[in-house]
C-alpha cells in the first residue's frame, strides 16, 4: 500500500515480492482480455482465475501474474460474514469490483451479479450489468442462469456486454435447494445442464462457468463449448479454473476439497495479533516519527506556561 503517513527516516517503500520498490503495471505487458483467454483455450493452456474483493489483494494477484480476477458475490460470506451468497448489495459489489479494477488494471475483471439484480426483469438486469461495466470498469459480468435466461443473455450480448453464464450449481439457489450441493448428479440433471450450456452458447455468452459437475457433464460441455470455460469444482477438463482465494490462503473456516489451503495466513494473522498485542504491553513501539524542532518546542512550551488556568482548575 502506498503509505498516507509519513515513514521513519526514509522514502516511502512500496514493496515487490523480493522487497524491491515495485515500479508499478509493466506498461509493455498487454491488458487480459477476452482473446486473450481465447487464445489460451486454442493453445489449450489451462488459465488461473480467482476471487479477490479489494484493491490491495488485486494487486498481489496481479503481480502474481493472476490473470482473471473475480469479484464473486462470495464477498457476502467472506467479506460480510453472512451464511450465504445472497446478502451482496448492488452498490456494495460495484464499488468492490471499481476497488478491484484499480488495484489490477491488467487482469480480467469479471463482476459477479447478486441475488435480485437480474432476476426481476430483463430491463433491470441489463442496467445493473451495464453499472458494473461503467462505474465498476469491469470486463465481463457473470450471472447464474438456466437456459431460461436465454433472453436475457442475448440482450445483454446486444448490448455489448460480455456476460459469463454460469451453470452448474448455482449458489443463489442454496435456500430452495436447501444448502450448496453439486449439480448433474442424476442422467436427467446432467443432461439439463449440457443444454443449459447450449442454450447460452447460442445466446451470445462470452464465457462459460461451471460449477460443482461430475467430470463427465463438464468434459461434455467443454467439448461442445466454443468459448472458454472456467470450472469451479468442475474438474481438469476446463480451460480455466477458479477458486475462492480466501480458501486457498487459509482464511476460511470450512473449504471444499478442490480449494483446500495452500498457505495458512489465518495462524499468521494470529501470531501477529499476539505480537502487537506483546509490543503494546511493554511499550515497544520503535522509533517515533513525529518531533518537534528545538524552536518550536521553545515557542509551544512557553504558549502552553502562558495561557491562564481554566476556571475552576488549581
Ligand atoms: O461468487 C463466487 O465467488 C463464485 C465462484 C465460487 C465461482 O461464483
Amino acid at each position: 500500500m502506498q503509505p498516507t503517513r509519513p515513514l521513519s527516516g526514509s522514502e516511502p517503500k512500496p514493496a515487490g515480492s523480493d522487497g524491491a520498490p515495485w515500479p508499478g503495471p509493466d506498461p509493455t505487458v498487454a491488458p487480459v482480455t477476452i482473446r486473450t483467454l481465447q487464445r489460451a483455450m486454442r493453445e489449450r493452456k489451462t488459465f488461473a482465475a480467482l476471487t479477490c474483493y479489494d484493491a490491495t489483494t488485486a494487486r498481489w494477484l496481479e503481480r502474481a501474474g493472476v490473470p482473471v480476477l473475480l469479484v464473486g458475490d462470495t464477498a457476502a460470506e467472506v467479506i460480510l460474514g453472512h451464511p450465504n451468497t445472497l446478502h451482496a448489495p448492488m452498490d456494495f459489489l460495484v464499488a468492490l469490483t471499481a476497488a478491484v479494477r484499480r488495484g489490477a488494471p491488467r487482469a480480467l475483471v469479471m463482476a459477479d451479479m447478486p441475488f435480485l439484480s437480474y432476476q426481476a426483469s430483463d430491463e433491470e438486469g441489463v442496467r445493473n450489468a451495464g453499472r458494473f461495466m461503467t462505474e465498476g470498469f469491469a470486463d465481463c459480468v457473470k450471472l447464474e442462469v438456466d437456459a431460461s435466461f436465454a433472453p436475457l443473455v442475448a440482450r445483454m450480448s446486444r448490448a455489448g456486454i460480455p456476460v459469463v453464464a454460469h451453470i452448474g450449481s448455482r449458489p443463489q439457489h442454496a435456500k430452495q435447494a436447501g444448502g450448496y450441493s453439486a449439480a448433474g448428479k442424476t442422467a436427467t440433471d446432467a443432461a439439463r445442464i449440457v443444454a443449459d450450456a447450449d442454450a447460452m452458447l447460442a445466446a451470445g455468452a462470452t464465457m462459460l462457468l461451471v460449477e460443482a459437475t461430475p467430470v463427465e457433464v463438464t468434459e461434455e460441455i467443454v467439448s461442445r463449448s466454443t468459448v472458454p470455460v472456467i470450472g469451479c469444482g468442475a474438474g481438469p477438463a476446463c480451460h480455466g479454473q477458479v477458486v475462492v482465494t480466501h480458501d486457498l490462503l487459509g482464511l476460511t473456516d470450512r473449504q471444499p476439497p478442490f480449494a483446500l489451503p495452500i498457505v495458512h495466513l489465518g495462524k499468521q494473522i494470529a501470531e501477529m495479533a499476539e505480537a502487537w498485542k506483546s509490543k503494546v504491553r511493554s511499550g515497544n513501539l520503535g522509533e517515533h516519527p513525529y518531533a518537534l524542532s528545538d524552536e518550536q518546542r521553545a515557542a509551544f512550551l512557553a504558549g502552553i506556561a502562558r495561557r491562564e488556568p481554566r476556571a475552576g482548575s488549581q
